[in-house]
């Protein structure tokens, strides 16, 4: 186990904001964790669990115990005839994950490729993109409850994901919360994810329900394109449209795409017949955030270092380097205003994708 004091958060947010914590503890093994609740202090301690740090906004330095999972290794951990099974340690890169899994011949990932974080983060956030979600590639991950120690494993089911959302984000259920929360419903804080699996169906099938993709897929004249194709278009639709958080800090969309009514969608099209909105599978419509939040003239607008990006007004930037960059505080006066704009234009109150801290 190491630990370290004072540590400097700002190269493992993608933000790039400065913020330090006043422990950081390296986990890169079970017997990490089992010296980690051993320790006297360290252990009674309350945690932080940092992944790959891009879907989060620190407003200050942080407190608990921050606990910077490294745990690596992938493998095949079965081949059936309807699917891989593969497992990734938590703290491998997401991105070299999904490419490796193609090179070794196991698609299924593709179009989540170049989306930043650890694969251990993946399933807190459900992350998705061009028409595939975790949830629909995972099968199963491991844990360890940091209360107890004790290991335990989950399936989809037990993740509760949503979108963008996952038993991992909530609160523990506590004794007087009972009615609101589901029993046992909440792990933030308490799980620490070690494995995850994925189930990567056989045969596989392409995944081009998202517009960009189909148009791609015309252009090229491919009717049955292959994974690696997807991979590489799904690559170029991010790199014109989204920052490389190495050039150009952000967390991503900062704002979930909010759902409305049939109603609310009729209502706001009599006033704004542009507005991008797309029906979900129960009834509910899924407005673009992106379009509300540019239709208010958001885009490029900065509070100190923070900015909305020029190309996708659903990413808020960090257009300060180093010890100049943009502070957490910046990030959220920005994301307060947007918010307070989209709902006195459209009446709909958007809600922040990245865990704020
Ligand atoms: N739009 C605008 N102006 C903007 C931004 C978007 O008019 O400034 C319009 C676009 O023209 C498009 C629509 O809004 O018609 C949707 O935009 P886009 O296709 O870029 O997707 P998104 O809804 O903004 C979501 C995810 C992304 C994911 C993409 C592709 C959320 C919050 N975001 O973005 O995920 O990559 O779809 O599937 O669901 C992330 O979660 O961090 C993320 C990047």
């Amino acid at each position: 186990m190491l630990v370290e004091k004072n540590a400097s958060l700002q190269p493992y947010n993608t933000f790039g904001i400065v913020a330090r914590a006043e422990t950081l503890v390296r986990v890169r093994s079970h017997a990490d964790i089992a010296a980690l609740r051993a320790d006297p202090v360290l252990g009674q301690a309350p945690v932080f669990v940092l992944g790959g740090g891009s879907n989060v906004v620190l407003t200050g330095d942080v407190k608990p115990v921050v606990l910077k999972v490294e745990i690596r290794g992938r493998r095949l951990v079965e081949e059936t005839e309807h699917a891989w099974i593969v497992e990734a340690g938590a703290g491998e890169p997401w991105h070299d994950t999904v490419a490796w899994t193609l090179a070794q011949g196991w698609p299924g990932l593709e179009n989540l490729a170049l989306i930043p974080g650890t694969v251990g983060a993946a399933p807190v956030q459900n992350i998705g993109a061009y028409g595939v979600e975790l949830q629909d590639r995972f099968d199963s991950l491991d844990a360890v409850d940091l209360a107890t120690g004790q290991g335990f494993t989950l399936d989809a089911a037990q993740c509760a994901f949503g979108y963008r959302d996952s038993v991992f984000k909530h609160a523990p259920a506590q004794a007087g919360e009972a009615g609101r929360l589901p029993r046992g419903m909440g792990l933030a804080g308490r799980a620490l994810i070690t494995q995850v699996r994925f189930r990567l169906p056989k045969p596989w099938k392409p995944e081009l329900g998202y517009v960009e993709l189909e148009r791609r897929a015309a252009e090229a004249g491919v009717a049955q394109p292959t994974a690696q194709q997807i991979f590489d278009w799904v690559c170029a639709i991010r790199r014109a449209k989204l920052p490389d958080p190495a050039v150009l800090g952000n967390a991503g969309s900062f704002f979930k795409n909010p759902t409305v009514t049939p109603e609310q969608c009729a209502d706001i099209i009599a006033r704004d017949p542009k507005i991008v909105h797309y029906a979900l599978p129960d009834g509910r419509i899924k407005l673009a955030a992106g379009w509300l939040i540019d239709a208010c003239g958001w885009k490029g607008k900065t509070v100190g270092q923070a900015a909305v990006y020029e190309k996708q007004a659903l990413v808020l930037v960090n257009r300060g380097r180093g010890e100049s960059s943009v502070t957490g505080g910046e990030v959220m006066t920005l994301a307060k205003a947007i918010q307070t704009s989209v709902y006195e234009r459209f009446g709909i109150r958007l809600e922040p994708e990245p865990v704020v801290v």
